[in-house]
């Protein structure tokens, strides 16, 4: 394992933070549809509103936190700059922001003009930035720090699951816009976007992230060599075995069972790490990844029940644990290590510490908030406690049940408005902090 990461990469502030401020927008659009929507929009997945809000948490949520998130953990766990950063992430976020509004417009009004746009706008997103991360990947093959490769791995498996999603999603998009339906391609699409692209990526942001930031042990090598390689095959299979008529429910079901088991040892191991971890505090992040593990553990009776069970409400209680419960609590606990962290070291970067003169450079020193104070961990946990009734009132909601539906919404509107405060308070701070230190050096200045 990569024990260090390497600060001095990171990327421009511009180059991840505008895909971080897309997560409380995002949820912000998702709870408002929620509360508006009929309590049907929990009850069936063919709604016109559980696809909207599903996109609204896959694309602008989850999507938009992990395609910012992997440019700057290339740079500074791996050695891989994208190049040229600036451009392609504003061309990209630009495109994912407004073609996901246009993929939710088309759900929402079942308009073909807006699926279309969507294909164009998503297509010219996804192109760019898998273009540009394979580029940087490939040329820069040779400069990977030693060590890398645990999260090389899962990450190259990720991106080449986020690839098939994606173009199944576009044809089935474009399907819709042309009055067609592909139907039967949903089942690839769920499951190479939430266990391949979602699964892979934070399975290998684990291993690196947690045994740095939390202080764990760091993970067995049985699990970081072999997990990485099993899911991608396992979720081949599944495809080859989905594709083929004729051949028993029971085949299709066993790879499942196996990707199930492959990911609860992951999970298993990652919540003992946490459990034993050194760092003795539970920051926000602590609690997210936590809230996110439990959720994912949760999911593995979930689908025996959607298996087994005859309940309707099964898969969409799996689906909901998986995106909001898991995937989501992970995502919003990143923001919570990134964020404050890329606001300290630019606000170091800002200005260069004078080293022949003491006396200035405590002054500096003094005036740098330290990274904890961006966000207060205070701040953050009241964001845990209403991220978690969040996770649970959309899971109850469901299940059927009606108040957890009513309440699912407005929760979820207030989540996302901690969220905006949380990250304005921050931001805030950091050009307080610009601006008094360039007041400083014009003073300072012969
Ligand atoms: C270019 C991006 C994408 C497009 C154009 C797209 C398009 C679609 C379409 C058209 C459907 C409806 C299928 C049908 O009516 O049979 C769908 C369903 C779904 N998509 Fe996507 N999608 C995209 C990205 C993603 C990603 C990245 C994920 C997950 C990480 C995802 C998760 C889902 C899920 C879970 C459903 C099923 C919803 C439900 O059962 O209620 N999509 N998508």
């Amino acid at each position: 394992m990569q024990r260090a990461l390497d600060f001095d990469k990171t990327p421009a502030l511009g180059v991840p933070l505008p895909f971080f401020l897309n997560v409380p927008v995002f949820g912000l659009l998702a709870g408002l549809l929620a509360t508006w929507s009929d309590p049907q929009a929990f009850m069936s997945r063919w709604d016109r509103a559980t696809l909207a809000m599903t996109h609204l948490w896959t694309l602008g949520i989850l999507g938009s936190a992990m395609l910012g998130a992997l440019i700057q953990i290339l740079a500074v766990a791996c050695n891989v700059a994208v190049t040229p950063a600036r451009a392609v992430a504003a061309t990209v976020h630009a495109l994912l922001t407004v073609g996901t509004l246009a993929l939710v417009t088309g759900f929402l009004w079942w308009a073909p003009p807006a699926w279309l746009a969507a294909v164009a706008l998503l297509g010219a997103a996804f192109a760019i930035y898998l273009g540009a991360v394979s580029l940087a990947l490939w040329r820069q093959r040779r400069q990977v720090y030693k060590g890398a490769r645990e999260i090389l791995v899962p990450v190259r498996g990720a991106l080449a699951a986020l690839a098939l999603t994606v173009l199944i999603g576009l044809s089935m998009a474009g399907a819709l816009g042309a009055g067609t339906a592909l139907p039967g391609w949903a089942g690839g699409h769920i499951l190479w976007g939430l266990l391949g692209w979602g699964g892979l990526l934070l399975m290998g942001m684990s291993f690196q992230l947690l045994p740095i930031f939390q202080l764990t042990e760091i993970y067995p090598k049985s699990v970081t060599r072999w997990l990485p390689l099993l899911i991608p095959g396992l979720l081949v299979a599944w495809t080859a075995l989905d594709a083929s008529t004729g051949l028993p429910h029971l085949m299709r079901e066993t790879v499942e069972l196996l990707l199930a088991g492959a990911y609860v040892s992951w999970i298993g191991t990652s919540l003992h790490r946490l459990g034993t971890r050194k760092r003795p505090t539970a920051e926000p992040t602590t609690l997210f990844w936590f809230t996110g593990l439990i959720c994912l553990l949760a999911c593995a009776p979930a689908w025996i029940w959607l298996r087994h069970g005859q309940a309707p409400q099964a898969a969409m209680v799996l689906g909901v644990l998986l995106i909001v419960g898991g995937l989501g609590s992970i995502v919003h606990g990143m923001l919570y290590k990134i964020v404050p962290f890329l606001l300290w070291k630019h606000a170091q970067d800002a200005r260069v510490i004078p080293d022949h003169d003491p006396a200035q450079a405590r002054i500096y020193l003094k005036i740098l908030p330290k990274m904890a104070a961006y966000i207060p961990a205070a701040a953050g946990q009241w964001h845990v406690a209403l991220y978690a009734l969040v996770a649970v009132s959309w899971t109850l909601a469901a299940t059927g049940w009606a108040p957890a539906a009513q309440a699912a919404g407005p929760l979820m509107i207030l989540a996302s408005s901690v969220l905006i405060v949380n990250l304005g308070r921050a931001l805030m701070l950091y050009r307080r902090t610009l601006k008094i230190l360039a007041d400083m050096a014009e003073k300072t200045q012969p």
